[in-house]
């Protein structure tokens, strides 16, 4: 439709807000828990994952503020290696309790949990084991984890998110691990291809455990306009669309892979292994919902194939202007956009990219969608009364809510939304430096300080808008 009209957003729309374990839990290596590769990765670049934002002492401080912030569903991820300390075998009480807690706490105050089973946190024994996810072996190791959290939780959770950005997984550089022998390319693409058949085990099992459950994962997308009108700049856009976005969308939605992704594979000799079984199981395993993690737009230019390769650089403190376009010669290459604003770490403010992006995903896979990232990190500094006015933060959310609601008018079914994050935590990127919660959080990379939990002015708006059920953007 390319008219509004004056429709509210629906009652049983899911006004949530998010968090993962690593990122604010802490107790990395408390009551059980193992390390994992992201936190093993992280603490040696940015921020220490051990205590982070203190929720694993502090969640039931955490539980009441999402109380009287008034939110629907609270989205969460729980710790492989909180659960099983071995990768696989003996599962962990302490763990399976912590979370029990919190999911019971959520349900007396009528909060729907949604669980992310896996939110880049593979333990690491496994990653020294066999490789982590290079090897098929995990795929076992991960079907009998989902199973320990179907089986112990499965009563009172009914949204679960597979796997949280598959893509990124292999676009930054601490979330994974690769052997160095071995062509990158062609790694990436077979575990790919294993993470893919995983999240589709993970979805049998589900429908066979928990005949009630919503279920499906959670893509970071970024949208790829082309930079000029030039036919070479639109069909460079289009490939980076299908490298980066629905290589992974097919997969998922049509149990198949996109022909020119293929293609491509296949010409540069990187197309993963494919095992009897592998294509019909992910074919069966169609998800609910998509939940889509969404940030920022990206524009791309076309770049001949004698162009120098160009790797992505990513801005990690928030000196703007660091960043570095990534290309494939022959296809695309990153370009700034000049109609839209920057955050301070150069990703692009394009709310209006959010209504674009639905409708698109809409069109090509008639599949419901559920907001499972939207948010802005910012260096949010407490004022003398102990304030945080984040009016860039409530501006950056409130823009993105009228491109989702126009969207649903469109008619785009969207589920829910979810803010990132609930509470300030540990930007995998950058640290505490980069904020990104409704509530404040009193410490900084180096300073544990007190952890004290602060509601900043974004809080109360989105208590406003919640309570208006979106009336009052
Ligand atoms: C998403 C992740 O990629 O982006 C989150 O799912 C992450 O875990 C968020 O926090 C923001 O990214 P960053 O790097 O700014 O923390």
């Amino acid at each position: 439709m390319l008219y509004t009209t004056n429709s509210t957003f629906p009652e049983s729309f899911l006004w949530a807000a998010g968090t993962s374990s690593y990122q604010c839990e802490g107790a990395h290596l408390t009551n059980g828990k193992t390390l994992s590769v992201v936190e093993k990765n992280i603490n040696n670049q940015y921020a220490d994952p051990s205590v982070a934002s203190g929720h694993y002492q502090l969640w039931e401080t955490d539980v009441e503020l999402m109380k009287d912030l008034g939110l629907k569903a609270y989205r969460f991820s729980i710790s492989w290696p909180r659960i099983l300390p071995n990768g696989r075998g003996a599962v962990n009480q302490e763990g399976i309790n912590f979370y029990r807690n919190i999911i019971a706490k959520l349900k007396e105050y009528h909060i729907e949990p949604i669980v992310t089973i896996y939110h880049f946190d593979l333990p690491q024994c496994l990653q020294d084991e066999y490789g982590g996810w290079s090897s098929r072996k995990i795929i076992k190791d991960f079907e009998e984890y989902c199973q320990v959290l179907f089986d112990h939780f499965g009563n009172d959770v009914k949204y679960w998110i597979t796997i949280n950005e598959q893509s990124n997984m292999f676009q930054l550089p601490y979330l994974m691990e690769f052997d160095e022998q071995l062509p990158l390319e062609k790694q990436k693409f077979e575990m790919n291809h294993i993470m893919t058949v995983a999240h589709a085990k993970a979805i049998h099992r589900c429908r066979q455990t928990i005949a009630d459950a919503k279920i499906g994962p959670a893509l970071g997308i970024i949208p790829n306009y082309p930079a000029s009108a030039k036919p070479e700049d639109i069909l460079a856009a289009k490939h980076a669309d299908d490298l980066r976005t629905y290589l992974f969308m097919d997969l998922y939605m049509k149990g198949k892979y996109k022909q020119s992704v293929w293609n491509y594979m296949v010409h540069k000799g990187v197309e993963p292994t494919i095992e009897p079984g592998d294509m019909a199981c992910i074919k069966t395993a169609k998800p609910d919902f998509i939940g889509i993690n969404y940030y920022q737009s990206r524009v791309v230019k076309f770049v001949p194939k004698d162009t120098a390769e160009k790797e992505l650089k990513l801005n990690y403190d928030g000196e703007a202007d660091e960043t570095q376009f990534e290309n494939i010669p022959g296809l695309y290459e990153g370009a700034a956009n000049p109609y839209t604003n920057k955050t301070q770490w150069d990703w692009e403010i394009d709310p209006v990219g959010l209504r674009y992006l639905l409708n698109d995903i809409y069109d090509r896979y008639d599949v419901p969608v559920l907001i499972t990232e939207n948010g802005i990190g910012t260096m949010d500094e407490l004022t003398e009364k102990k304030e945080i006015l984040d009016e860039e933060r409530i501006d950056f959310l409130r823009n993105h809510l009228i491109q989702l609601h126009l969207a649903m008018q469109d008619g785009v079914k969207v589920w829910g939304y979810v803010v990132w994050s609930f509470i300030d935590l540990l930007s995998t990127s950058s640290g505490f430096r980069k904020r990104y919660g409704l509530v404040y959080i009193d410490r900084d990379d180096t300073d544990l300080k007190t952890l004290e939990r602060i509601k900043k002015q974004s809080y109360h708006w989105y208590q406003a808008v919640i309570t208006s059920n979106g009336q009052s953007l």
